[in-house]
């Protein structure tokens, strides 16, 4: 019996071991490009990182290239992987609207391109979306902002500014809105008000999503609406790049009760900001989720099989809505750090200097 047992037992582990050599072996040989912005900002090095090492893992030969943030720069990269015979196009967009030209090429190439994380917009070149649900990401800010300042219940009124990203990215559209779907009611009825009167996305946006240009901006606020000893309550702020150089302008040029500032991407920087207690909350986006998942979408399309989709409603990027795939985002509070990035492996402690 015990004999039969074992026989069962290899013959399983046979059968398991060659289902995962056919599974590599199919990628073998296979090249996936993977567009990223920039490196300037740490989410894109981790995003880079993660889907290089899983498709590497899964069989895949991998060409991995950073965009300095520069538009120009970009397309000559995906044009360069274009040439190189990549099968699949993986493409974090610095500018959604600058890739029309060059993801034409790939589609008469009959390259699928996956937008990854930022919608490509106007082109119908883009196959698949995988992103976090942006919408909810706001929604996530706007809540821990009411529920922070009690808006439901405290008489108020309270002063807030806001903050958001570059006006080239897609998802600023969905994290500022999100996050104003829940406090557009509370500037209504007058219990939120923006000293600034700067509360147009065109006007709150950020280029680049540069923490130099967001301290700029916010030191002029300080300067021109806070100086007189004006209370600040809290700053909606899209992601910790721009949470950063609030942070920084607040330092420097405002004395009163430190405001409720939130963020997301929980770049260390950020976190340990959270720890210090300069940083309310942040939204833990894990990259390494999106990355898995992209993995499988690549595989899916270079096997000819349906890609797993959770969405075919939302995102249309200007040719139709594009079927995508929303990671979840998770609200972050420095007490949760422990569990949700350190125990989970995302950073060591020592990384966040505890
Ligand atoms: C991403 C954010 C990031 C921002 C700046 C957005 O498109 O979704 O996670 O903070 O770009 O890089």
């Amino acid at each position: 019996m015990k004999k039969i047992l074992s026989l069962v037992i290899v013959l399983a582990l046979v059968v398991a071991c060659c289902v995962c050599v056919s599974g590599t072996a199919k990628a073998e040989g296979k090249l996936v490009g993977v567009s990223m912005p920039t490196q300037d900002l740490q989410r894109w090095n981790q995003d880079g990182a993660n889907m290089e090492k899983q498709l590497k893992e899964a069989g895949y030969e991998v060409e991995l290239l950073y965009a300095a943030n520069d538009i120009p720069t970009q397309v000559s990269q995906v044009e360069t992987m274009i040439a190189d015979g990549c099968q699949v196009l993986v493409i974090a967009s610095i500018d959604g609207d600058s890739l029309g030209t060059v993801l034409a090429q790939a589609k008469e190439a009959g390259i699928p391109v996956i937008a990854y994380d930022r919608l490509i917009m106007n082109s119908d070149a883009v196959t698949y979306y995988a992103t976090f649900d942006n919408w909810l990401v706001g929604v996530k800010q706007g809540e821990f902002i009411r529920d922070a300042l009690k808006l439901d219940e405290a008489e108020g009124p309270f002063n807030i500014e806001f903050i958001t990203g570059d006006p080239g990215d897609n998802n600023i559209n969905f994290f500022f809105d999100g996050a104003m779907s829940i406090l557009t009611p509370y500037l209504e009825s007058g219990k939120l008000v923006c000293p600034s009167g700067q509360t147009e996305k065109a006007v709150v946006a950020t280029a680049n999503w540069a923490t130099d240009a967001a301290q700029a901006r916010f030191e002029n606020i300080l300067s021109s609406y806070y100086a007189d000893g004006t209370k600040l309550d809290a700053v909606l702020c899209s992601n910790d790049s721009t949470s950063l150089g609030v942070q920084n302008a607040l330092k420097a040029n405002y004395t009163g009760e430190w405001p409720v500032l939130t963020g997301q991407d929980c770049d260390i920087l950020s976190t340990i900001s959270m720890l210090e207690g300069t940083q309310s909350m942040s939204v833990f986006k894990d990259t390494r989720t999106l990355a898995a998942q992209v993995v499988t979408m690549v595989t899916a399309i270079l096997e000819g099989t349906e890609p797993e989709i959770n969405d075919t409603e939302t995102y249309d990027n200007g040719t139709g809505i594009i079927p995508s795939f929303l990671c979840e985002p998770v609200a972050c509070t420095p007490d949760m750090i422990q569990e949700l990035l350190v125990d989970s492996g995302y950073y060591t402690a020592a990384e966040l200097g505890l």
